[in-house]
């Protein structure tokens, strides 16, 4: 597949034919995806991909448990609107979640030794970590998409993170980033659109 065309025709799936995903194709689909781009080459994140669906189930109903209860905290009933577009995963063949450690940075420690908080640290050095992870992310959504199958990048279920971690033994300092959806799309949208260039570009010559 071309890979300009790739990139612009890849749609986030919310919908899976029942088909199992075979372990050669995730596996592929991991391997390519690991030629992201990351800071000082760290590659400072790990995957875990579930196919269990009695684990998917689990999962997806922390993440519905997860909303509930901070709707009722918050008085924000809202909230509960999320749902619709954080459980869904467990309707798909396959899920992969996408965990992150650390980015180790000497610069970093210096900064944080020094009494700088996370959020001013980070507005200085960038989130090497996070955009690290964005990166894989992105791979493995275009791996994916070239070999025929669907995805969605999903952070709302990262409202369950320490739940999800718990069911799926990972431990500090590993941390839930994303789930990825996976599998033959049952139904492709149509693409949401994008902002013209006027507005994101400026060219400074
Ligand atoms: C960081 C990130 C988080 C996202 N989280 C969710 C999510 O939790 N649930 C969901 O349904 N879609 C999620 N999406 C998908 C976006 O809604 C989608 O990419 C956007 O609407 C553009 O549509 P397209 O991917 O088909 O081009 C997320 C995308 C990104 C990049």
């Amino acid at each position: 597949m071309d890979l300009i065309q790739g990139i612009m025709e890849r749609r986030s799936i919310r919908q899976f034919l029942d088909k199992e995903v075979p372990n050669e194709d995730l596996e592929e689909i991991i391997r390519i995806a690991s030629w992201a781009p990351s800071g000082a080459n760290q590659q400072m994140w790990k995957f875990i991909i579930v196919k269990n669906k009695n684990i998917l189930d689990q999962m997806s109903r922390l993440v519905a448990d997860k909303i509930d209860r901070l709707a009722e905290e918050t008085g924000y009933s809202e909230l509960v609107r999320m749902k619709a577009y954080s459980t869904f995963f467990n309707k798909a063949p396959a899920t992969i979640a996408v965990f992150m450690e650390p980015y180790k940075n000497k610069a970093e420690e210096v900064l944080r030794a020094a009494g700088y908080s996370e959020e001013r640290l980070q507005r200085l050095r960038g989130n090497a970590g996070i955009q690290s992870i964005g990166a894989v992310i992105q791979n493995i959504l275009l791996a994916a998409h070239a070999k025929g199958y669907g995805t969605c990048w999903m952070c709302a279920p990262i409202i369950a993170a320490p739940e999800i971690e718990k069911i799926l033994e990972v431990e500090e300092p590993w941390q839930l980033k994303a789930l990825i959806p996976i599998g033959k799309p049952a139904s492709i949208p149509k693409a949401p659109s994008r902002k013209p260039l006027t507005e994101i570009l400026k060219i400074i010559e």
